[in-house]
């Protein structure tokens, strides 16, 4: 990556003072050694957010937005990444080189999204045509009006399994890239347009490119899927869209919320109708790329998924990793249609705005759903109950929402309030506490290991006898994703004379979305650690004895599988000895 050696963004970094810049958007105040102001990337009301001179980082402990000077241009004034090092060049009085600005400007599939954009303007036209008027019949039978058709792009796909083809071959590019593409079909030597007689919409990644096409049946076709969609390509991961991020991110963080559809249809419906921060998964399903594109908004996430069942356990089973990720998530269940479309063709806007006004707090919904199929006159079903609340309350762990809920259990059921809170404590988990500022409490669940792993690689981005001591007295994790953040820090200082500072290794990871989310919300968590040898090294114990505890648990259940006598005794002796090696 160009940012690691590119000795003229560190520069550019060095001299500029993150203070004079972020004081240059906000007022600071100096508070001892640092300064605070109103973080601009929430709701603040008092100061959360803490920039550092001597680390040349800012910090919110309310949202945990962190970065150097230049994700926090690049956030503030919604600019790319390179973007925001050219201006903060151009604050202090430099300017950043045509060549660095050029070779870091995301063109690397240029090409790529020229294609799927003249697909798109090929579809587009077809609804315009004579043989459109079926397809734009049944657009407008669903209330799809030609300003939706044009904003969202609505277009259509030809009777003919050729035409697209050959348009794009006659434009010169080869069928084997329309073929990555998924633009085309490529069998025994013949190609075939991937899609025919649907209406197409487009779907974009998070920057608003063009990446693929999801197409719906309009005529009475039987035994056909009724949407198609593109097949990933090195442009298109469908795990990693949300439908129509790209329009409301903005109007999101303008409203402080998102609201989270199943269906492009219900996305559309609701930005038609002026709900504009709305975006859908496609399916019900929803993976941990695009709960970090909706983290990244750090607004309030509400799901309003089909009123099927299907919808109910999606919006559990996403609302809890939600709550995981620490997203502030709320829940709406719409009545009397089958989905948010419908629920709006059926009662209007209004309706459905009323709904959106009085959304659930995620742990009210589930209490709700916990409830449902259960007689709690019925003291099995009762017992069950209470013991679903308290196993739901161990992994929330708002003081105040625990207290209130046990003594409200407590006093509706009948159960004394010690037993309930010594059942809490049986099942509750280690907890650090997260201090947050007006934001409801959140603390996150961390076993030992995961504390130990973070801190070491907090600690290693300080400087290289932290690295060093990494490498003598641990040298690797087990899992992948802190292996690969220590392996970036050993190859960031490796490759860049030996030096290295968490700033400098904010700018290298800012565009490593695998990893950045991680490192960002390790430097938060722990930038205000004291730092020296000896704590690195008791963490460096902590975590090789859970790693050994871990790996004893992997063998003994090799162990017991296993029916080959002479391999069983090698494990067990392997087991034996790793034992020793934990005392
Ligand atoms: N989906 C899909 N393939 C299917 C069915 C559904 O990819 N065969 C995805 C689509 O992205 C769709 C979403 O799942 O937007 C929700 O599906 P569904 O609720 O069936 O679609 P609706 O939004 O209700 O679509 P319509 O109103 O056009 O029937
Ligand atoms: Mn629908």
């Amino acid at each position: 990556m160009a940012f690691v050696s590119n000795e003229e963004i560190n520069n550019i970094r060095a001299n500029a003072d993150i203070v004079s810049i972020i004081g240059s958007y906000l007022p600071l105040t100096q508070r001892g050694k640092n300064y605070v102001c109103v973080c601009p990337f929430h709701d603040d009301h008092s100061p959360s957010m803490s920039v550092s001179s001597e680390k040349q980082i800012y910090k919110c402990f309310a949202c945990g937005a962190t970065g150097n000077v230049f994700t926090f241009v690049s956030e503030y004034e919604n600019v790319p990444f390179i973007e925001a090092v050219a201006i903060v060049a151009n604050k202090c009085g430099m300017t950043l080189s045509e060549q660095t600005y050029k070779s870091n400007i995301t063109q690397n599939f240029k090409e790529e999204y020229e294609i799927m954009q003249l697909a798109q303007k090929f579809f587009m036209n077809n609804l315009r045509t004579d043989v459109g008027q079926e397809a734009l019949a049944y657009l407008k039978k669903r209330g799809i009006n030609d300003e939706i058709i044009k904003e969202f792009g609505i277009g259509l796909s030809l009777d003919s399994n050729d035409s697209l083809y050959s348009l794009l071959r006659k434009k010169g590019y080869d069928e084997k890239r329309l073929n990555d593409l998924g633009l085309i079909n490529l069998k025994d030597d013949k190609a075939f347009d991937m899609f025919t007689r649907r209406i197409t919409f487009p779907l974009w990644d998070k920057d608003g490119n063009i990446v693929g096409f999801s197409a719906r049946v309009y005529r009475n076709e039987k035994d056909v899927a009724k949407y198609m969609n593109s097949r990933e390509s090195k442009i298109f991961k469908k795990g990693e869209t949300l439908y129509n991020y790209h329009n409301a991110k903005d109007v999101a963080k303008r409203e402080k919320q998102i609201i989270v559809v199943e269906g492009f249809m219900d996305a559309i419906r609701l930005s038609s109708v002026g709900i504009k921060n709305v975006v859908a998964l496609q399916g019900t399903a929803m993976t941990q790329e695009q709960i970090n594109l909706l983290k990244k908004l750090r607004v309030k996430v509400i799901l309003c998924l089909d009123n099927d069942n299907a919808g109910l356990l999606a919006t559990v089973n996403n609302g809890e990793e939600l709550i995981k990720n620490n997203v502030l998530t709320y829940v709406i269940r719409i009545n009397g249609e089958k989905d948010p479309d419908e629920y709006i063709i059926a009662n209007g806007k209004e309706a459905f705005m009323q709904n959106l006004r009085e959304p659930l707090k995620f742990f009210d919904f589930k209490m709700n759903y916990l409830k449902q199929n259960k007689d709690l006159n019925n003291l099995s079903d009762l017992t069950t109950y209470i013991n679903d609340v308290i196993k739901d309350l161990a992994s929330n762990n708002d003081p105040i929402l625990r207290e209130l809920t046990l003594a409200k259990l407590s006093e509706e059921y009948n159960v004394s309030l010690d037993i309930l809170k010594s059942k809490l404590n049986d099942l509750n988990p280690v907890k650090i506490e997260k201090v947050v500022d007006k934001a409801p409490k959140e603390v996150i669940k961390k076993d030992s290991y995961i504390i130990g792993a973070e801190k070491i690689i907090y600690f290693m981005l300080n400087g290289e006898e932290y690295i060093r001591e990494y490498q003598k007295k641990l040298g690797f994790f087990t899992d992948s994703l802190y292996r690969e953040i220590a392996n970036e820090i050993v190859y960031f200082f490796e490759n860049n004379h030996q030096k290295i500072t968490v700033a400098d290794f904010i700018t290298y990871v800012s565009t490593k979305d695998s990893i950045r989310d991680k490192v960002m919300e390790i430097v938060n968590e722990s930038i205000n650690d004291p730092i020296d040898l000896e704590t690195m090294d008791e963490y460096i114990v902590a975590v090789l004895k859970q790693m050994t505890k871990n790996e004893i648990q992997r063998l003994k259940k090799l162990m017991k599988e296993e029916l080959d006598v002479d391999k069983k005794m090698k494990l067990a002796i392997q087991i034996a000895e790793l034992k020793k090696e934990e005392v």
